[in-house]
């Protein structure tokens, strides 16, 4: 019988998407699709410093409100994405100069306020991302430069402070590629647990591909359970054109092997024990929007949902696995 439900409405753990706060607003098929299908939603753009921050005195937090009144309207939860990053920051910040104190009045300024205004309706953040480079080192970002690598353990500890109710993520991508990325990302959380500095859960970008076996994504998502956190594959997309290739088309076989893939990361998710599963979130909702054209300039089609907004194998793949 044809598959009458929606992801929400048979996923034993919350299933979501980043939205785009203009589409949402201007295109009622993307919306409607959004409400639809998920129960969590993450803001795919609007939550960054180079869009919360137009200036070093001032909020703008229109876009922002705009998806936490869609979400609630659609009684769907937030994931707040991101209170730190190395990039997708305002120039004011890439051109700020101020000693250490004068960063660290900035990071926490930062941190405190966005918290503060979402306590109640964000309950739960990427406090920091991206923090490391592929090769495990920290990466040398302008927050390392400035304030040292502790940086990170003071982030967790201003957003508990603002909302000690939140869920806190770190979040990175890579850990189904690299293994000493995976091994430093797990380094990093249990030290910052030893430490008791507050850091409830694991954020796995998984923007990944067909490159990567299904035994692979597999095993990645069990070693994440085995820290005992939380565990969010945050920012889910699977390539079918990772060798970017700029006349490839999305055949009938890759539509099939691209269901394998979401199958295999969806029941793997769902293996995990289930008070440690926070969710999957996909990175955006079709692959008409997918950030990963733009990023590769060639084809790509890595979104469960189509051009038109209809649904994939790949969907088929998550139903099967729900
Ligand atoms: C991307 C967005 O999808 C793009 O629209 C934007 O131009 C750049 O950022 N890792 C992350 C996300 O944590 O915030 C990124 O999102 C994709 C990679």
């Amino acid at each position: 019988a044809p598959f009458t439900g929606t992801l929400r409405s048979i996923s034993p753990f919350p299933f979501g998407g980043a939205v785009n706060a203009s589409l949402l607003r201007n295109r009622p098929s993307y919306s409607q699709l959004a409400a639809k299908e998920y129960s969590s939603i993450t803001a795919e753009n609007a939550m960054k410093m180079n869009a919360l921050r137009p200036t070093a005195t001032s909020f703008n937090f229109t876009d922002a409100e705009y998806i936490v009144d869609f979400a609630r309207q659609n009684n769907a939860r937030v994931h707040g994405h991101t209170l730190n990053w190395y990039t997708s920051l305002p120039s004011w910040v890439t051109n700020f100069s101020g000693d250490s104190t004068a960063w660290e009045n900035l990071l926490r300024t930062h941190i405190t306020t966005v918290v503060t205004h979402f306590r109640g309706k964000v309950a739960s953040w990427d406090v920091v991302n991206e923090a490391f480079e592929d090769t495990g080192v920290l990466r040398n970002s302008i927050w390392v430069r400035h304030l040292g690598p502790d940086y990170i353990a003071r982030a967790f500890q201003y957003a508990a402070a603002a909302d000690p109710a939140a869920r806190l993520f770190y979040n990175d991508y890579g850990h189904e590629y690299s293994t000493a990325k995976r091994t430093a990302i797990f380094a990093l959380v249990a030290s910052l647990r030893s430490r008791g500095i507050p850091i409830h859960g694991i954020g796995m970008q998984f923007h990944t591909s067909s490159n990567i076996s299904d035994a692979q994504l597999a095993s990645t998502i069990a070693q994440a359970g085995q820290t005992g956190l939380l565990v969010h594959i945050s920012e889910l997309d699977i390539s079918m054109n990772p060798s970017k290739a700029t006349t490839a088309t999305f055949t009938p076989a890759l539509a099939a092997a691209q269901k394998v893939k979401y199958k295999a990361v969806t029941t793997a998710f769902r293996a995990l024990p289930a008070a440690q599963r926070f969710g999957i979130t996909t990175w955006n909702v079709a692959d008409a929007d997918t950030w990963r054209r733009g990023n590769c300039s060639c084809p790509e089609w890595p979104l469960p949902f189509d051009d038109n907004y209809q649904r994939k194998p790949a969907y088929d793949g998550i139903v099967e696995a729900l």
